[in-house]
């Protein structure tokens, strides 16, 4: 795709269609929110914080009054939550035409949550796990279906450490953080790898934002923001921008499985959405297999390719 294709305004409406969005909030996954409900789509705003899941979908209401939405409570570092969060979603729809994985955090002091993982690798990355393959047969069942994993420029410097997955031996907050999201990536394709030996039709198709001043940033020091926050204005773009490549990963033309979109401006940082930049570590399909049935084991889910 040419950077300069995607229009958002072409994309037509949605109507009839379903999403979920975790983390939908705030920030990125709250504009991405915003972006599909204004094509008419019902979105599923799959939150932790129903007070925070509440006012924001009332802020989207004020923007679009007609907008179908409901909130729906996930945890995504606790592997009972995402379990309780498919029953109830399972119960009451029959269809997910996308599931857009955008949920994280960043930098966060050593946590290990009470299934044993690392609070990143926990809340971006296996959770995410999990929850896609609890939903996987009814993305299947939808036709012209997606599954968007939301990626980072991060990734290009991350390691999966097969030896200390979960930061028990040594914890690096950015370690980890990069860790997380190179794991999103490969699971974008190691995924879209399996779909197609299976013959199904739904895409993988991954994300990233470029880099915008959002919460995400709630964990770095005070300082080091304060220092970085007057040249932020030149290497970054507003939450809104910085969606649009989740959402044409989600919803745009000439999307192929296996696709990693993101900003083509400097660094990737910012500017018109386009083919994002994949490491060759990230595209290496036994690390990619090794690292699938890990997490199949660590969270009790079997996909069924
Ligand atoms: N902003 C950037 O520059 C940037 C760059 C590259 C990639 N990304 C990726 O984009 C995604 C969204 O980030 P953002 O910048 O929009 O961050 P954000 O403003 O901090 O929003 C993150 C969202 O994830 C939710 N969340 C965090 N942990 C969760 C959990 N355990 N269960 C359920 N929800 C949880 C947060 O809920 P609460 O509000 O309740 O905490 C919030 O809704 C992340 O995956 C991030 O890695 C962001």
């Amino acid at each position: 795709m040419e950077t300069s294709k995607f229009d958002i305004d072409k994309i037509t409406s949605q109507k009839g269609r379903l999403a979920i969005v975790t983390g939908a909030n705030t920030g990125l996954g709250f504009e991405t929110a915003l972006h599909l409900a204004r094509k008419e789509m019902k979105v599923i705003m799959a939150c932790r914080n129903m007070v925070k899941a509440e006012k924001a979908k009332h802020h989207i209401l004020r923007k679009l009054p007609n907008a179908d939405l409901e909130i729906m409570k996930i945890d995504l570092s606790h592997l009972k939550s995402v379990r309780d969060f498919a029953v109830d979603f399972l119960a009451k729809h029959n269809r997910l035409d996308v599931l857009i994985n955008n949920a994280g955090i960043m930098v966060p002091p050593y946590i290990k949550t009470e299934d044993g993982f690392e609070s990143q690798m926990a809340s971006n990355y296996f959770g995410h796990f999990l929850l896609t393959g609890l939903l996987l047969n009814t993305i299947i069942k939808t036709p012209n279906s997606r599954i968007v994993p939301v990626a980072s420029i991060a990734h290009k410097k991350g390691k999966i450490n097969f030896e200390n997955l979960n930061f028990e031996k040594k914890y690096s907050p950015t370690a980890a953080y990069r860790q997380s999201k190179l794991a999103c990536l490969m699971f974008s394709y190691e995924l879209q790898r399996r779909l197609e030996k299976a013959g199904l039709k739904t895409l993988s198709v991954a994300a990233h934002p470029g880099v915008s001043i959002t919460d995400i940033g709630r964990n770095v020091p005070k300082w080091m923001y304060n220092i970085a926050l007057p040249f932020m204005p030149l290497v970054t773009h507003t939450p809104d921008k910085g969606a649009l490549p989740i959402v044409y990963a989600a919803l745009g033309a000439d999307v192929k499985g296996g696709d990693y979109f993101g900003p083509k401006g400097f660094l990737e940082m910012f500017g018109s959405t386009g083919k994002a930049d994949s490491t060759p570590l990230s595209l290496n399909k036994e690390t990619a297999k090794r690292l699938w049935d890990i997490s199949e084991e660590l969270t009790g889910i079997k996909y069924s390719f």
